[in-house]
């Protein structure tokens, strides 16, 4: 795999470009490219894969073939034990298109009214693919943050599930409650980031 050309970034979400900057920036002294920066905002991908790690390569074998860049792409969800996985890769649209956040906790809160504590635990996922098209290599990396689903969501902070995520370790407080620092370095991507940082060194 050669970095040496830069990387794109297969994301438009501001939050995960800083985060992957801060992260993989340490190891990695390439030019970072973003998505407007080879006007591919308009590209879109169908994820259409049954797994996160499925989806992060379906999206990043795809940019990475019509841009010519090394690509990372990730994939990332909340998986609930007592449903089975779900949402899982579903998590997007799991309250169907268009639902707002709000919709999509309150349907989880729903699916698990009057289940107890101990068989609430679920864990946020995130898969990273970095592919490289002229070799035809890639690499995955993954991290999890195990927690439990709350009865009622708090607080404000974060996005999507976080309201109704309990992490490990900081019960009774969600996810939506910490400190943006403290999520970020817990957090599934910031571990799978790590990861394929550890990954790249070792290289
Ligand atoms: P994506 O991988 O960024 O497309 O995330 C898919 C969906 O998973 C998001 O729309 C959120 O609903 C959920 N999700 C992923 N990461 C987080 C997180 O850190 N907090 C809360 N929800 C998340």
């Amino acid at each position: 795999m050669n970095l040496s050309r830069g990387i794109l970034l297969a994301t438009s979400n501001k939050g995960k470009l800083k985060e992957i900057r801060q992260i993989l920036g340490e190891v990695v002294h390439v030019q970072f490219y973003t998505l407007s920066d080879v006007n591919a905002e308009n590209f879109d991908v169908e994820e259409n894969g049954k797994t996160f790690k499925e989806n992060a390569l379906i999206k990043a074998k795809a940019y990475a073939e019509k841009f010519g860049f090394v690509t990372l792409a990730d994939d990332s969800g909340l998986e609930v034990d007592y449903l089975k996985g779900a949402p899982g890769v579903k998590s997007a649209r799991y309250a169907g298109t268009g639902a707002k956040d709000s919709d999509l906790y309150n349907k989880v809160l729903k699916e698990l009214k009057g289940v107890p504590s101990e068989k609430r635990t679920a864990r946020f996922k995130c898969v990273i693919c970095l592919y490289d098209p002229e070799d035809v290599s890639y690499i995955f990396s993954e991290g999890v943050c195990e927690g439990v689903i709350s009865t009622i969501p708090a607080g404000s902070n974060g996005f999507g599930y976080d309201p109704v995520f309990i992490p490990d370790g900081f019960a009774p407080k969600t996810i939506a409650e910490l400190d943006p620092k403290i999520k970020n370095s817990i957090s599934h991507r910031g571990r799978a980031l790590e990861a394929l940082k550890s990954k790249l060194l070792q290289n």
